[in-house]
């Protein structure tokens, strides 16, 4: 049995289906560059608008770590610490259209065999705002860009017609779809947030209106940790701090959930699992949950001496995968894809001790 990591994926092929995630590893030129040369099979670039982006004035990101022997959250420098979370508060590309233009036609033409995904995000509500979309969208398609990502879940917008706080809206979520199918052929990606209550009805009006895949998942808003003895929160400006998002290990289970969810609902539709990724194992759940390809962020920001980009993480996960897929006799990552589907159910149908229980309902007559 031959093996490879090569996958299709709304389409488009790629070489490994590891890219990295809309974020700082994909803030520039120089860093994609890095991270193609490094291997992985493609980015979403960090995501680019056409609205004003000014960053707080203080640090946009903190790593948060446990010990063993002082098991508390902290970003506080400790011996003998592990990973737990990223938690920020940065705001979309503050590099403008313009210059993103140039970069990106470099980029694909040095690389063209890795997909590149360009993250874009506009307003909600009027022609203006779906004008904009448009105007992204074409721009990045006209460079060679290989398919687009809709932010339809950055956590730290204060308009109401961005970001997250689009999330519950199916109308606006629509609205957005066409207005950028209407501009472009490429896939279209919707990158949705974990906090929506209604995340299955929000995927549904996406894919309907043409998204190729749902990404998912963007990062959990909370807040940073107060130390006790100097009243300050581990990330503010002047005292105050506002809802931010947390990343890394720290949201596995919860993005796994969401991806399930979705992955069952739509089991034919394409998704791309995001959160919490920092191995092979991670990735293995997300794939048998359903996902065709996996985004990473943390973990390569994360990782020293790779100017965070992941340089060790993307051979890690190429060899493992690859391993993997030799010692089980598999030719690809589409054999164990969405096996672990058929084995989430309804609490009432996992097995009890006795038949008597009827999901706590009085038995029917
Ligand atoms: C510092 C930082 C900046 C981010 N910026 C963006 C962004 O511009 N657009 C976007 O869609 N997601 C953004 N994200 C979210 C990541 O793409 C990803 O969805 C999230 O971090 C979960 O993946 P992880 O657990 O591998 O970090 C950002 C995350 C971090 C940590």
């Amino acid at each position: 049995m031959v093996s490879t990591l090569s996958t299709t994926f709304t389409g488009l092929n790629f070489v490994n289906p590891f890219i990295l995630a809309s974020a700082p590893p994909t803030e520039s030129k120089r860093k994609i560059m890095k991270a193609f040369e490094a291997g992985w099979g493609g980015v979403v670039t960090k995501t680019i608008g056409l609205h004003p982006v000014e960053n707080v004035a203080g640090p946009k990101t903190i790593y948060q770590r446990t010990s063993e022997t002082k098991p508390y959250v902290s970003r506080m420098k400790r011996p003998d610490t592990v990973s737990h979370s990223s938690w920020n508060w940065e705001l979309i590309s503050d590099q403008p259209l313009e210059l993103w233009l140039p970069d990106l036609e470099e980029i694909k033409t040095t690389y063209p065999d890795r997909m590149v995904i360009a993250s874009i995000m506009a307003g909600a509500g009027s022609e203006e705002e779906m004008d904009n979309w448009r105007k992204l969208a074409k721009a990045v398609v006209d460079v060679g860009c290989d398919a687009i990502e809709l932010n339809l879940s950055c956590p730290h917008m204060d308009r109401k017609d961005m970001g997250s706080n689009v999330a519950n809206d199916e109308d606006i979520i629509r609205s957005i779809l066409y207005a950028v199918k209407s501009a472009v052929s490429v896939p279209i990606w919707a990158k949705l947030t974990p906090a929506s209550s209604s995340l299955l009805d929000g995927a549904n009006a996406a894919y309907e209106a043409g998204a190729a895949s749902i990404s998912l998942c963007n990062t959990f808003p909370s807040l940073p940790l107060m130390d006790p003895e100097t009243l300050k929160f581990e990330v503010e400006v002047d005292g105050l701090v506002t809802s931010g998002g947390l990343g890394g290990l720290a949201i596995l289970h919860q993005s796994l959930q969401r991806v399930s969810d979705i992955s069952r609902a739509f089991p034919d539709k394409s998704i791309s699992g995001i959160g919490g990724i920092r191995g092979f194992r991670e990735a293995f759940n997300f794939i048998v949950h359903g996902a065709g390809n996996l985004q990473i962020c943390t973990a390569a920001m994360e990782e020293k001496g790779s100017g965070g980009v992941g340089i060790k993480l993307i051979q890690e996960l190429k060899d493992d995968l690859s391993d993997y897929l030799e010692r089980h006799g598999h030719s690809s990552i589409e054999d164990f894809r969405g096996i672990a589907r058929e084995r989430i159910v309804e609490h009432s149908q996992v097995r009890r001790k006795s038949d008597s229980y009827n999901g706590g309902f009085a038995q029917s007559a």
